[in-house]
């Protein structure tokens, strides 16, 4: 059993605006101590998501955050000490660990993992940003060879993925981020056919020039005024997959948007689809295996932004929020 205190961080307050470094603090506790079922686990990795600022809004697909409780977060960890069933001292799992070094939890609700080099693709092109992108773009988008797909938030964790996966499927490649050296990144580095920047003026036309047959499939990270330059744009039957909603996150008033609906969903007959990964967990042995072997062939690049120190993540989730992050952020422990 390990001995020493539990460095956590508590969230201490829900934003009414935007998240700032106020609303958390770093405390310090006793190493918790497991129960019968339990795993003691030594966090090794924190992912962040641009969900841990939603779930501030109250109950989500899962339950309310509580104020003056460890923030919570997924995270990769080792056991360190174990009296939960199948869980072992050194075992690697995931689960929700939340902000801190330490944390027991039951055994059912932690995922053994494999070991892989390096650890941190666990949490990005392994883990639920790979696939949210493989499920979301494959079964909800389903885009043919030679069809016109359109990514948003497309420099992030997911969205980088998506593009990436939708070239390897043969598609004409549209992504939306912001800024302009982002845009080139997306072109030069990841391959995609054509970048465009939302915070320029005149998103819409520049969608439009950069996708002249149209979109098939859309898979949105972010809605509001990205989504509603998006449907005009959709082709007849074409596909947008909705996954997340990230303009709404940290405390932009209510879109009053998207206009269009549901004109323009029952003209051109599109299908809008939203979902939520953990639904496709039971399929995920298909995703890693094509995942892991696009990987290896080296036509899927895996983006990693690595933040170094526990006492750094509450800055690491408000820059991600703001966009400073390039594919999937996590913070090292
Ligand atoms: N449905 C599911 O099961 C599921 C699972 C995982 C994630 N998601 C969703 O996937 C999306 C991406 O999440 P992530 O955790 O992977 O984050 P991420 O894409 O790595 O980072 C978020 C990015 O969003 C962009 N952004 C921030 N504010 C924006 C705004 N107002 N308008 C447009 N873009 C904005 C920023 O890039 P720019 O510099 O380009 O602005 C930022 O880098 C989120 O909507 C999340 O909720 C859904």
């Amino acid at each position: 059993m390990p001995t020493g205190v539990n460095r956590q961080i508590l969230l201490v307050e829900k934003p009414v605006g935007k998240l700032g470094p106020e609303h958390f603090r770093l405390v310090e506790a006793p190493l918790p101590e497991p129960q019968d079922g339990e795993a003691l686990v030594r966090v090794k990795l924190i992912s962040l998501d641009a969900a841990n600022r939603a779930w501030m809004y109250g109950a989500t697909y899962r339950p309310e955050l509580e104020t003056n409780a460890v923030m919570a977060g997924g995270g990769i960890a080792e056991v360190v000490e174990s009296k939960a069933p199948g869980l072992a001292v050194g075992d690697l799992v995931f689960g929700d660990t939340g902000w801190q070094d330490y944390a027991a939890a039951p055994g059912n609700r932690l995922s053994k993992l494999p070991r892989v080099e390096p650890l941190t693709h666990l949490l990005s092109v392994y883990g639920i940003a790979g696939l949210t992108a493989y499920f979301g773009l494959l079964d909800v988008g389903r885009p043919e060879t030679g069809e016109t797909v359109v990514v948003s938030a497309a420099a992030g964790s997911v969205g980088s993925l998506v593009g990436q996966i939708a070239k390897i499927k043969g598609c004409r490649v549209i992504g939306i981020a912001g800024g302009a050296e982002k845009c080139r990144w997306l072109i030069e580095h990841l391959g995609f056919d054509a970048a465009v920047d939302y915070k320029d003026d005149g998103l819409f036309k520049a969608l439009r020039a950069a996708a002249p047959k149209g979109i098939d499939v859309y898979f949105d990270n972010v809605g509001g005024a990205v989504l509603e330059a998006c449907l005009p744009l959709m082709n007849v039957h074409g596909r947008v997959a909705c996954c997340g909603a990230i303009s709404q996150y940290d405390g932009a008033p209510a879109a009053a948007g998207p206009r269009g609906v549901p004109g323009l969903i029952v003209v051109k007959r599109l299908i809008m689809q939203g979902f939520i990964v953990m639904d496709y967990f039971g399929q995920r042995d298909r995703a890693i295996a094509d995942l892991s072997a696009w990987v290896e062939a080296g036509k899927l690049k895996v983006e990693e932004d690595v933040i170094d120190g526990l006492e750094n993540t509450p800055a690491a989730l408000i820059g991600l929020l703001a966009g400073e992050n390039r594919g999937k952020r996590m913070v090292r422990l």
